[in-house]
């Protein structure tokens, strides 16, 4: 590389030294090559829109953790241990690793989840690797605490459809759990606000698999090859990605409508609405981290992409605009796309380039 640009310089000096129209300098993968060459701070600032939330892009910082569950390596062993435990489902069959299996990123590789009689979920399990630095959890950010998560799919009659009562009964006449519990929390009978606190403690001890990205933000884009680079430059610039998918997490853990609700249809799913009960969240889902993405298809939160390929070309269409039936002219419910999502115009170049950065995550 640093020949060829010997050479377009010699090139350019003896051009006009003979008054020809100087030839650039630096080709343009140079140019960006010294641009984004360092650390994030020192990058060309990201093409953001009004209204957008940014937060630099960043190392995570150690996970926040509530006074009242402070971490204990013995209370996350015994979070383990309820984690993979079966016996916290009706059936005894369906335990929190069924869909959120370790080896699959703790997502399940599926595009909904099926949980207690083989019932199919209705949204994708996603995975739990960044989930404790998530300012709210479920797509829809109805929980406020890996805590106040834990009871949600035990008592799910799609997912683990049991009864607390039963789970806590079982759990202290084990006197293996008994002991663990006691280990761990100083009290003599098994409860089950303390088992949420050890499944939350359990999962405060996961975290992002280190990547590209890391050493990205350690060392600078310099470690990114050619193709990498220029989707790092699309994503904060042209492609717009940047306008959610920011910070450490890559997420502004705002929400925001894709397109995706299938409102008034079969699959419909109102996503923040169903929390807030505001029309403008109709359709609105919590921008997933991108941390680690390439291990976590299917895709959204019906998991209606199989692949980062298609998932970048739904944004390079400007994501879906469903249009409003004669029935649904009037309707104020009918959910509006964001206004971050526009026609991209990418080269199959470019989308190539995306996906390649998407990876590096
Ligand atoms: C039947 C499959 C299934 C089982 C079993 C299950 N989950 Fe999930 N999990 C999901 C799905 C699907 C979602 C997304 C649901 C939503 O957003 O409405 C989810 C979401 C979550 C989230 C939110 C993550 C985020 O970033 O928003 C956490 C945390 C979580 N599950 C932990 C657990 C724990 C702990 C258990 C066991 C007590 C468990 N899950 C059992 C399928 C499952
Ligand atoms: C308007 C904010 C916004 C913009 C702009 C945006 N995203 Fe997203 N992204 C989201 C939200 C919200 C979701 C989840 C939507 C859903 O499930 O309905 C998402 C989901 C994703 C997912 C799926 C992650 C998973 O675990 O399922 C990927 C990959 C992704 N975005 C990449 C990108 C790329 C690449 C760009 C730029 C071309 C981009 N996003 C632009 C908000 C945004």
């Amino acid at each position: 590389v640093r020949r060829t640009v010997d050479i377009l310089v010699w090139l350019g000096v003896a051009a006009m030294a003979i008054g020809l129209a100087p030839l650039p300098s630096s080709t343009p993968e140079t140019g960006r090559r010294q641009a984004f060459s360092g650390l994030p701070a020192s990058w060309p600032a990201p093409a953001l829109m009004a209204g957008a939330r940014f937060t630099a892009f960043g190392p995570l910082p150690a996970p926040p953790y509530p006074d009242d569950n402070p971490p204990s390596p013995v209370k996350a062993a015994l979070g383990e241990r309820l984690f993979n435990d079966p016996g916290l489902s009706a059936s005894g069959q369906i335990a929190c690793a069924s869909c959120h299996n370790p080896e699959l990123a703790f997502g399940d590789g599926l595009k909904t989840a099926f949980g207690h009689d083989r019932q199919r979920g209705r949204r994708n399990a996603p995975s739990l690797r960044a989930a404790a630095w998530r300012p709210l959890l479920f797509w829809d950010g109805r929980a406020a605490s890996l805590e106040t998560q834990a009871m949600a799919p035990i008592v799910d009659r799609r997912e683990m459809a049991a009864d607390p009562g039963d789970v806590i009964r079982r759990l202290n006449a084990d006197p293996t759990y008994r002991e663990a519990f006691k280990a761990a929390f100083g009290a003599k009978r098994v409860t089950q606000d303390d088992m949420a606190r050890a499944l939350a403690a359990y999962q405060r001890t996961l975290k992002p698999q280190a990547s590209k990205w890391d050493r990205v933000l350690t060392r600078g884009g310099a470690v990114l090859d050619d193709q990498e680079l220029l989707g790092l430059e699309l994503f904060q610039g042209k492609a717009g990605c940047v306008n959610c998918h920011n910070g450490p997490l890559l997420s502004d853990g705002q929400f925001h409508n894709l397109g995706l609700s299938f409102y008034g249809r079969k699959l419909q799913d109102l996503g923040r609405y169903e929390v807030t009960g505001a029309p403008v969240d109709v359709g609105a889902f919590q921008t997933p981290s991108l941390r680690g993405v390439s291990r976590n298809g299917p895709y959204m939160h019906n998991g209606l992409f199989p692949t980062l390929e298609g998932v970048v070309n739904f944004y390079d269409a400007g994501g879906a605009r469903p249009r409003p039936t004669a029935a649904q002219q009037a309707d104020p419910l009918f959910p509006t796309t964001s206004p971050f999502l526009r026609p991209l115009g990418l080269t199959s170049e470019e989308k190539a380039a995306l996906v390649a950065f998407l990876r590096t995550l």
